[in-house]
């Protein structure tokens, strides 16, 4: 009965047990037979801020493993995890983002001028294409078209089929490995995207050898005589970049943290942007607010749209923690066992009414207060030391494409009710893709 309440009704099951059963709750289902989700604000806390030695998170995404590589940021603990983390932060610090907006504005310009105008679309798949494209020139500063399209097409390829739910089942069952028809198809994606980033990491390190860019290979921002240093892009910082002990990443490293980087970083953003149009479109009271605030100069109105999207659609909808050490982990007063998995659960905590009056209405003004939510109420992006190392990427993004988009076309509804959710893969999308139609060029 749990298993058939996760597949087909996943939020009213959830909704359904922690009413009847309390802020902690124990379930298992076919495909895992004993985990605790805790929807509690406190009890998150407590585990958001949990010893990462007793609380893995690693573990918790050891799924993501055939995808991301066993030596993805994602998928690391312990000391390990604090290393790699502690390369792949510069590149992401908030104050660094002004660095990527030129790339986010061209971006939007090539979605929005390849939308139709008069005739009904879906925007999931042009935020898609937007923010591969966003990422793919964030981590490589590639300017060369044709090698940025050919290592989106290879990834795309690749992600597609192992998004869907099926995709994830097929994932679990064969690891990602050769000997099914469907691992070995994946495996041979996985190869052609390989096959690109690790001919980039080498140009790169040659780069660095040589004291120069390659002129033959790149245009644009990779002239002769720049040196990787003075580059922006993520790639040449996490080429250049030292641990505490003075060492470099590995090649094997670095193809697993780029990948992460693009997975992680492109899918999630487009979601979270195509549930943002979809709830502007039919808010028209926020949608007139946040064009006259942006028409005053005033950009408060615009993060606070961007928040609130993420609370009343959270993109990923719980994460994972996995109790290791000898002794259970406390939470709630229950005392959970080593090697059970502790659910966080991101939807309940945003649609929790004592935290948020009208938790079911789209209010960005919730955020402009003098007293917004906290870090353990507002969670789209995880928390503790394993927070999501792109939130501010994230959210600098959208609000760089929503003013945009506003600035330059006029979009419409398709239909007077927003579009439901589902779940795919990992994350939580418009089941149609939020079909909208572009009124005036
Ligand atoms: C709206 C967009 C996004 C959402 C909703 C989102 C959400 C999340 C969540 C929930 C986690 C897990 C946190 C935890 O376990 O506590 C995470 C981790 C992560 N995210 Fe994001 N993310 C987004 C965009 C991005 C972007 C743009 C990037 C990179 C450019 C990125 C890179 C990562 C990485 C590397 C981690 C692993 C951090 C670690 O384990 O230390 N994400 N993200």
């Amino acid at each position: 009965m749990q298993t058939a309440g996760f597949l087909f009704f996943p939020a009213p099951w959830i909704e359904f047990c922690r009413r009847r059963y309390g802020d902690v709750v124990i379930f298992g289902s076919l495909f895992d037979p004993q985990f605790v989700m805790v929807f509690d604000v406190d009890q998150v806390k407590q585990v958001l801020r949990g010893s990462p030695d007793r609380l893995r998170a690693g573990e918790a995404n050891a799924l993501l493993g055939p995808v991301v590589g066993e030596r993805s940021v994602l998928l690391l603990d312990g000391a390990e995890h604090l290393r790699q983390r502690k390369l792949l932060l510069p590149p992401f610090h908030g104050q660094r983002m002004r660095a990527y907006e030129e790339v986010m504005v061209e971006a939007a310009d090539r979605a929005i001028e390849s939308w139709p105008v008069g005739e009904e679309f879906a925007l999931l798949g042009s935020m898609q294409a937007l923010t591969l494209d966003v990422i793919v020139r964030a981590v490589f500063g590639v300017t060369y078209e044709s090698r940025s399209l050919e290592l989106r097409r290879r990834l795309r390829a690749m992600i597609d089929p192992v998004a869907s739910r099926a995709g994830v089942l097929m994932l679990v069952l064969t690891g990602g490995r050769r000997g099914s028809g469907a691992g070995e198809e994946f495996a041979q994606h996985r190869r052609a995207v390989d096959e690109l980033i690790y001919e980039e990491i080498a140009a790169r390190r040659g780069e660095v050898g040589s004291g120069g860019a390659q002129p033959e290979r790149c245009s644009g921002e990779h002239r002769t005589g720049d040196s990787l240093a003075s580059r922006e892009d993520v790639l040449s910082m996490l080429v250049l970049a030292r641990d505490e002990g003075g060492s470099p990443m590995t090649d094997e490293e670095l193809r697993d943290e780029l990948l992460t980087l693009l997975v992680a970083g492109h899918e999630t953003t487009a979601t979270a942007l195509a549930w943002a149009f979809d709830l502007l479109l039919h808010n028209p009271p926020v949608l007139a607010r946040l064009r006259a605030s942006l028409a005053s100069g005033d950009e408060a109105y615009l993060g606070a749209v961007v928040k609130e999207t993420l609370r009343i659609r959270p993109v990923i909808s719980g994460i994972g923690r996995v109790v290791r050490g000898q002794e259970p982990f406390e939470v709630g007063g229950f005392a959970i066992p080593p090697g059970v998995e502790i659910n966080p659960s991101i939807a309940a905590i945003h649609r929790r009414a004592d935290r948020y009056p009208a938790a079911t209405e789209f209010r960005p003004e919730r955020f402009l207060g003098s007293d917004p939510p906290d870090t353990y109420t507002w969670l789209p992006f995880g928390g503790g030391t394993r927070r999501c190392l792109g939130a501010s990427f994230a959210e600098f993004e959208m609000r760089v494409v929503i003013r945009r988009v506003l600035e330059r076309a006029e979009l419409g509804p398709v239909g007077r009710q927003p579009d439901r959710g589902v779940r795919r893969g990992v994350t939580f999308v418009p089941r149609r893709g939020v079909r909208v139609v572009q009124n005036k060029a």
